[in-house]
């Protein structure tokens, strides 16, 4: 079940070294009202990325309902930015631990500190959750999502071989 701490909803920004929110970005948990908007940005995302396994692409572009049932479990902070929604990601409680998923900024708001925003809500979440460790595992061909985790002090962990869909993975963690 998801761990709702507080009861505002904007995100606590304490960045740490390396972690710096845009001012014109805006962070907040996720509403029922931005799940049309989140469904048509993952659609537009992965539409986006060529070569992708087919199978990825079908079961990351959730239908309403379907990201109904993600939010079981998961909580969703959504980023703004001059109004629009432009990114989202999910932080998945377990076991001590918070794993993040489904980080995705819109194509056409990249390189602008989205990434960088969503991460730090994140992080703030997960630290007033009282977990030991943040981890993720982005699809390796993603270079940018490595990027930016290294850039926000995560440590690589690991590779999987052909984990998802084929796909190699890799791991990163970040102890709080
Ligand atoms: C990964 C992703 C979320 C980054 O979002 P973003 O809003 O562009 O990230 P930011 O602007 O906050 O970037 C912060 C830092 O990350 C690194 N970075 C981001 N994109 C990069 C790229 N294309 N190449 C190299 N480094 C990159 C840089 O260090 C960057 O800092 P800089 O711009 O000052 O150089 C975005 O590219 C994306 O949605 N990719 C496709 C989906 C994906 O990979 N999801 C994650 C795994 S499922």
């Amino acid at each position: 079940m998801a761990t709702d701490q507080g009861s505002d909803r904007r995100a606590e920004h304490a960045p740490a070294p390396g972690e710096k929110p845009p001012a014109e970005v805006s962070v907040e948990r996720v509403t029922h009202q931005d799940i049309p908007a989140i469904c048509s940005l993952y659609k537009k995302v992965w539409d986006s990325e060529k070569g992708l396994p087919s199978e990825l692409v079908k079961a990351w572009q959730p239908a309403p309902l379907e990201f109904t049932s993600w939010m079981e479990g998961v909580t969703y902070f959504a980023a703004r930015r001059h109004g629009h929604l432009v990114g989202i990601v999910g932080c998945e409680p377990g076991h001590g631990t918070c794993r993040l998923v489904h980080l995705a900024v819109d194509p056409e708001s990249r390189r602008h500190g989205v990434g960088t925003a969503l991460l730090t809500a994140a992080l703030d979440w997960a630290r007033r959750s009282n977990v030991a460790t943040v981890w993720t595992d982005p699809l390796a061909r993603f270079q940018a999502a490595g990027s930016l985790f290294l850039k926000l002090s995560f440590a690589e962990a690991g590779r999987l071989r052909r984990h998802e869909w084929g796909e190699d993975v890799r791991l990163f963690e970040r102890v709080l």
